[in-house]
């Protein structure tokens, strides 16, 4: 049988934690042939909670569940872990400001960021899902690569929730199976100014583009419901969205290691400059993946109106960037 493969998760007694722990141990992250090792890192006082998260993954009796070891201290939740999911993050609590939001977190990030780069697996995969998380895996891939190991390709940013967010109003729009549309992007960055754009998107050879034919539809009613829908959940559970973004994160990292075999999907990832985007700045593209391997889809047309709207949502990352230098410098 395979060597268990080191999954560090954080935040590991949150809500999103809950929804995807059992699902890593029951073999959906990397097969049902892949034993698995839960590296899960929490603050302090949450350790009791993490505690009762581990004795019902016992109770669970998951035959690829190889092991589970809790800690408060990241240099030992990273230590040779080969897959990092980082979903522990500051909320905004009341009266915080954006700006104390991004700082706050950049000191979380900055502290993993260094843990990884000091002790994971040289070749290890890191998807960041704390908010905000394209600055927040901007920050940590800064900080780690300074220690020569690690690769800055291998930091990652969660758009996938968006993606799929974006799949079902389509799905719903048009009356095509979920499953039969190809090829959609979302731009940018994991807040309401990303760009999900259907233009290529196909479901069974037709054009959704041409099927939908609402050019109203997409900025009046598509745009702003993928752009809002975490504020809607919020709205209606009282809860932010946690089954919905550890499935997205399982999507992610699944197709990351496994291959989308030859589908488009949104990952964050850092910029090779590819579409304008400035180097290192990480930013959701279309990729197909193989091999462990992402591989951004090049030759895109962008239009006017899709290249006001990247524009927008990479003006906001930039300023989150310039936010956040001094802690880098
Ligand atoms: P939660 O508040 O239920 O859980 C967060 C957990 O992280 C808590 O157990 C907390 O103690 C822990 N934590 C806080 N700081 C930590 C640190 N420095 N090290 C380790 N653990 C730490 O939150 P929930 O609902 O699980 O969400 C987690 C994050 O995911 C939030 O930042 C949220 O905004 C983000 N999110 C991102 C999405 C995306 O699409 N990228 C979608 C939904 C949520």
């Amino acid at each position: 049988s395979k060597a268990p493969v080191r999954v560090a998760v954080t935040g590991a007694a949150g809500q999103i934690g809950y929804s995807l722990l059992f699902r890593i141990a029951a073999g959906e992250l990397l097969g049902k042939d892949q034993p698995v090792i839960l590296q899960l890192l929490d603050l302090p006082q949450a350790q009791k909670a993490v505690k009762g998260v581990i004795m019902e993954l016992e109770d669970c009796a998951f035959p690829l569940l190889a092991g589970v070891v809790a800690t408060d201290d990241p240099n030992v939740a990273f230590k040779d872990a080969n897959i990092a999911l980082l979903v522990g993050a500051r909320p905004r609590g009341p009266g915080m400001e954006r700006k104390d939001l991004l700082t706050e977190n950049a000191k979380i990030f900055t502290v993993q960021g260094a843990a990884i780069g000091q002790y994971a697996d040289p070749d290890i995969k890191v998807l960041v899902v704390g908010n905000p998380c394209n600055t927040n895996a901007y920050i940590a891939k800064e900080v780690a690569v300074k220690y020569g190991r690690v690769k800055a390709k291998n930091f990652t940013g969660m758009l996938r929730l968006d993606h799929n967010r974006a799949l079902s109003q389509l799905a719903a729009k048009t009356g095509r199976d979920v499953a039969s549309l190809k090829s959609l992007v979302v731009w940018g960055n994991h807040s309401p100014t990303m760009y999900a754009d259907y233009r290529y998107v196909t479901s069974n050879g037709d054009k959704v583009k041409a099927l939908i034919n609402d050019e109203a539809w997409n900025k009046d009613v598509f745009l702003p419901t993928v752009g809002k829908r975490g504020a809607a959940i919020i709205e209606a559970r009282g809860l932010s969205s946690a089954a919905s973004a550890a499935n997205a994160a399982i999507d992610h990292v699944r197709d990351w290691v496994l291959g989308s075999k030859g589908e488009w999907v949104t990952m964050g990832i850092p910029s090779d400059g590819s579409y304008g985007i400035p180097e290192g700045i990480i930013f959701g593209f279309p990729v197909t993946t193989e091999n462990g391997e992402y591989k951004i889809v090049q030759g895109l047309e962008i239009d006017a109106f899709s290249q006001e709207r990247i524009n927008i949502t990479l003006a906001e990352l930039q300023e989150e960037r310039e936010g956040v230098k001094d802690l880098l410098a």
